[in-house]
């Protein structure tokens, strides 16, 4: 297994480059800063951290249960979503005969699934737009597929399947396979048409998943929470599976306050529309290919390699991702920024294409 490598944080890039201004636009934060509910939340909350978190995230379980009209056995929460992802790996994956599929490239802490539990590791190529390939995915699945990750919109290439896709999916694949909708970014895609959403094939597939973050939209990636909607029996397997206080005090209750603060995610999602909107245009007018993001960065061809490109955006104090990593060296991918953070993106760009 590799180790994850996450986006270089600003303190570092700042001392190693002498630098006083560093814009990170790697890791698909949220800009605005925290809802300043959350802030509220967590000021409170702190006169309690002498005690152990509720284990069973009661009233967090009981804030979302309302909001979407679940009921709470179906909600299970944890240290972002990555802890959820492998808690499905633990849950789901018990012999090396045992497979997972995902999209390449895909987010790639679904491999690390694989990894940990020594399965199968099916990675099924985009199409090429640059979208999860569902009827390839679909084709390649059999009785010992026991997970599969369909992250919509997808992280890097922030591109959506449709409706059609996903009941065909669904439909086609075994009952025995669990289909994780990975909805990280749920929040910024969903006024598009054609846009899947996991609450509404739960009572009909009981072998989906729909995983959400309180990371992008809700602007908490620092305290980590992240939340499913599962059947009642993979809620209780997960339970088991899980650390008992895996959702810290702060966590569970700067989520409430968050999830309570709409404005917020309204302005989010507005900025973000204008953000997605300028970058798009900027690659265009530069000679390179971006491709249709629903999140809240963008992936682009850049038509050269986008290592050199990336390092010398660095050394200007801006730090993005390069495709390099992720097998696709001419594609840069770039977080969308507040609009100061994208000017200085906008003029450092252009300024290393030059
Ligand atoms: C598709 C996708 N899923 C899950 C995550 C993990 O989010 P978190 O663990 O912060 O909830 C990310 C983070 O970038 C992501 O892009």
């Amino acid at each position: 297994m590799s180790p994850y490598s996450p986006g270089k944080p600003i303190d570092e890039v700042k001392r190693e480059l002498g630098l006083d201004r560093v814009v990170k636009l790697a890791s698909n934060e949220n800009p605005l800063g925290p809802s300043p509910r959350a802030v509220e939340a967590v000021k409170a909350a702190a006169e309690t951290l002498h005690l152990y978190p509720d284990a069973s995230c009661f009233s967090l379980r009981e804030a979302l249960a309302a909001k979407y009209g679940l009921p709470m056995n179906q909600i299970v929460v944890g240290n972002g979503s990555d802890e959820i992802i492998h808690l499905l790996g633990q849950v789901f994956l018990g012999s090396s005969d045992d497979e997972i599929i995902v999209g390449d490239p895909s987010f790639v802490r679904y491999d690390a699934a694989a990894g940990l539990a020594n399965c199968v590791l099916t990675k099924v190529p985009l199409t090429t737009d640059m979208r999860l390939d569902i009827p390839a995915m679909a084709a390649r699945t059999s009785e010992r597929t026991k997970l599969m990750f369909i992250a919509n919109p997808n992280n890097p290439t922030g591109t959506i399947v449709s409706q059609v896709e996903i009941e065909g999916l669904l439909q086609s694949v075994p009952s025995t396979t669990v289909v994780v909708l990975d909805e990280a970014y749920f929040e910024f895609a969903q006024g598009a048409p054609g846009m899947p959403n996991s609450l509404d094939y739960l009572s009909r597939f009981p072998n989906v998943v729909g995983m959400r973050t309180m990371s992008k939209a809700y602007g908490l990636a620092g305290l980590r929470v992240g939340y499913a909607f599962v059947s009642p029996e993979i809620s209780d397997a997960i339970d088991r599976a899980r650390e008992p206080f895996n959702v810290n005090i702060l966590a569970q209750a700067a989520a409430i306050g968050a999830l309570s603060d709409d404005d917020y995610v309204a302005r989010t999602v507005a900025m973000n529309q204008a953000g997605l909107d300028r970058l798009t245009a900027l690659f265009k007018e530069t000679g390179g290919t971006p491709y249709e993001s629903h999140a809240n960065f963008i992936l682009a061809d850049i038509g050269r390699p986008a290592e050199p490109v990336f390092q010398a955006l660095l050394r200007k104090g801006v730090i993005t991702r390069s495709g390099h990593v992720l097998g696709l060296p001419n594609c840069l991918r770039v977080s969308v920024g507040t609009p100061e953070e994208l000017d200085i993106f906008v003029e450092s760009y252009r300024e290393v294409l030059a």
